[in-house]
C-alpha cells in the first residue's frame, strides 16, 4: 500500500522557485524539485511508534501556564526527540509553541520545505561555509565570533536580506557561545554588521534538573552580564524545560523547552500532569520454549534458570532499542511486565514471557509506554532521558494520533 506526501501545496512550489534564484548552483543538484516523496506504508509493522499529539498541545498548555506571554520555542532538534521533526512542528505551532529550535540548518530547512514559516532558531553553531543556506531559508542563528557573524552579514547583504542572530553566552556549561567577558565587544561588533541584526542573547543551563546551586551560579553570571550590556531591543533567554518549569525568575522572554512537551518528566517538573507522547511498540515475531539451563542470545549472557517461554520481539539496536538493556531491560504485554533476557540483537530484542497469559505470535509488546516510561529505562539503561527517545532510528514507522 503506498500513499504520497500529504503536501505538495503552494508553499512547496513557492519554495521551488524561490530555489532557481539561489546562487549556489550545487545546491540545486539535489533532488528533482518537482519529486514527490513516496513512503511505502506497512499496515503490519514489526515495530511502529504512536504519537499522542493532543498530549503534546496538553503539555505545551503547562509550559504555557508557567511563562506567561514569553515566547515557546519548541526544541524538535534529532527529529523532535524522536518523534518525528515536521509533524510535530506543524502541530505545535497551532497548538501553542511560538517558535521552533534546531540544531542544524538541515533541520531548519527541512521545516521550511514542508511550508513551516514560524522563527526557527538553530540552538547549535553553525559553519561559516552554511551561512548562505541558514540566510536564504531565513533560519535564526546563534553567533559565538565576529568572524562567524561577518561570513552571515556578507551572505545577507549579497542577498539583499537581512540575517536574525542571537549571541550565546558560556556561563559554564563550556560547549559553546563566547565568554561573558568577550560579549560586550562582540555585541558592539556584531550590531555594526550590515545585513545582520543581533535579536537575543542566550545561556544554557548545565544542569537545572537537579543541580540548583550551579544553576543559581550560572544565572548570576548571566545576570550580571545582562547588567553591563545595551539591552534594548534584546530577546533574552535561559531556560530549557527543567529550568521553565523550577524557576520562574529566569523565563525572561523565551523558554526553549524540549522534553517537557513530550511529556518526559525525569525533574518532577509539572507534579505528574505531563502525559508522554511516544508509544513505542513491537510485535512478537516468534516464540519458542527453552529448556532450564539453556543459553539465551549472543555470545550466551542469560541462562534459563527454568523452563522458559522466550518471545522475540521485532526491534533491536538497529531500531534504536537500547543495547545496555540487554538483560537488564523490560517489555510489557497484556499489560505484564516481561523481561529482557540475554543480548539485545540489532533487529530483535528477546523476552521472558514465560508468566505472561496466552501469548501469540503478533501480539504487541510494548518498549516504551505502559508502565515502561522513558524515565524509568532511562536508569536501567544507564543514560539520560533525551537519548532514549533520539536514538529511535527513522527505519521505525511513526503514526500519529490527531484526537
Ligand atoms: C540550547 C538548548 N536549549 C534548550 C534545550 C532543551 O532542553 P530540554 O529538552 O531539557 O528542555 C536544549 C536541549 O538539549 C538545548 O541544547
Amino acid at each position: 500500500m503506498y500513499i504520497g506526501f500529504v503536501k505538495v501545496g503552494e508553499e512547496r512550489a513557492k519554495r521551488t522557485r524561490r530555489l532557481s534564484d539561489f546562487p549556489c548552483k550545487r545546491l540545486r543538484c539535489g533532488a528533482h524539485p518537482l519529486s514527490v516523496k513516496i513512503t511505502c506504508v506497512n499496515p503490519y509493522p514489526r515495530t511502529w511508534i504512536e504519537i499522542d499529539l493532543p498530549a503534546l498541545a496538553h503539555n505545551l498548555a503547562l509550559v504555557r501556564g508557567r511563562i506567561g506571554g514569553a515566547v515557546l520555542t519548541l526544541v524538535a532538534k534529532a527529529d523532535a526527540y524522536g518523534h518525528g521533526l515536521v509533524p510535530v512542528a506543524r502541530f505545535a505551532l497551532r497548538n501553542g509553541a511560538d517558535w521552533i529550535g534546531v540544531a542544524t540548518v538541515q533541520e531548519g530547512i527541512a521545516l521550511r520545505d514542508a511550508g513551516i514559516d514560524s522563527p526557527i532558531l538553530v540552538l547549535s553553531p553553525i559553519l561559516e561555509v552554511e551561512a548562505q543556506q541558514a540566510v536564504f531559508y531565513d533560519l535564526r542563528l546563534m553567533v559565538e565570533r565576529l568572524d562567524l557573524g561577518q561570513a552571515i552579514s556578507q551572505a545577507a547583504q549579497e542577498m539583499g536580506r537581512q540575517a536574525i542572530t542571537h549571541l550565546p553566552v558560556d556561563t559554564g556549561l563550556a560547549r559553546f557561545g563566547a565568554s561573558p567577558e568577550d560579549v560586550p565587544d562582540l555585541l558592539a561588533g556584531l550590531r555594526r554588521l550590515p545585513g545582520l541584526k543581533v535579536e537575543g542573547i542566550g545561556t544554557h543551563f548545565a544542569d537545572s534538573g537537579f543541580n540548583r546551586e550551579r544553576t543559581a551560579e550560572q544565572a548570576a553570571t548571566f545576570g550580571a552580564l545582562l547588567s553591563k550590556i545595551d539591552r534594548e531591543g534584546l530577546m533574552i533567554h535561559a531556560s530549557n524545560s527543567a529550568a521553565t518549569s523550577k524557576y520562574p525568575e529566569h523565563v525572561h522572554d523565551m523558554v526553549r523547552v524540549g522534553i517537557a512537551a513530550y511529556g518526559i518528566d525525569p525533574y518532577d517538573m509539572f507534579g505528574g500532569l505531563a502525559r508522554p507522547v511516544l508509544t513505542w511498540k513491537a510485535r512478537v515475531m516468534s516464540l519458542r520454549r527453552r529448556p532450564a539451563g539453556s543459553l539465551v542470545s549472543y555470545s550466551g549472557t542469560f541462562e534459563c534458570p527454568r523452563e522458559t517461554l522466550v518471545a522475540t520481539l521485532g526491534a533491536g539496536y538497529g531500531d534504536g532499542y537500547p543495547r545496555s538493556l540487554s538483560n537488564a531491560g523490560f517489555v510489557t504485554l497484556g499489560g505484564v511486565r516481561a523481561p529482557v533476557i540475554g543480548l539485545v540483537c540489532m533487529d530483535q530484542v528477546l523476552v521472558d514471557v514465560t508468566n505472561v497469559p496466552s501469548v501469540a505470535i503478533g501480539d504487541e509488546a510494548c518498549l516504551i509506554g505502559d508502565s515502561a516510561t522513558v524515565v524509568e529505562l532511562s536508569h536501567l539503561a544507564k543514560t539520560n532521558v533525551h537519548e532514549i527517545v533520539t536514538r529511535i532510528m527513522s527505519r521505525v514507522p511513526r503514526r500519529y494520533r490527531m484526537e
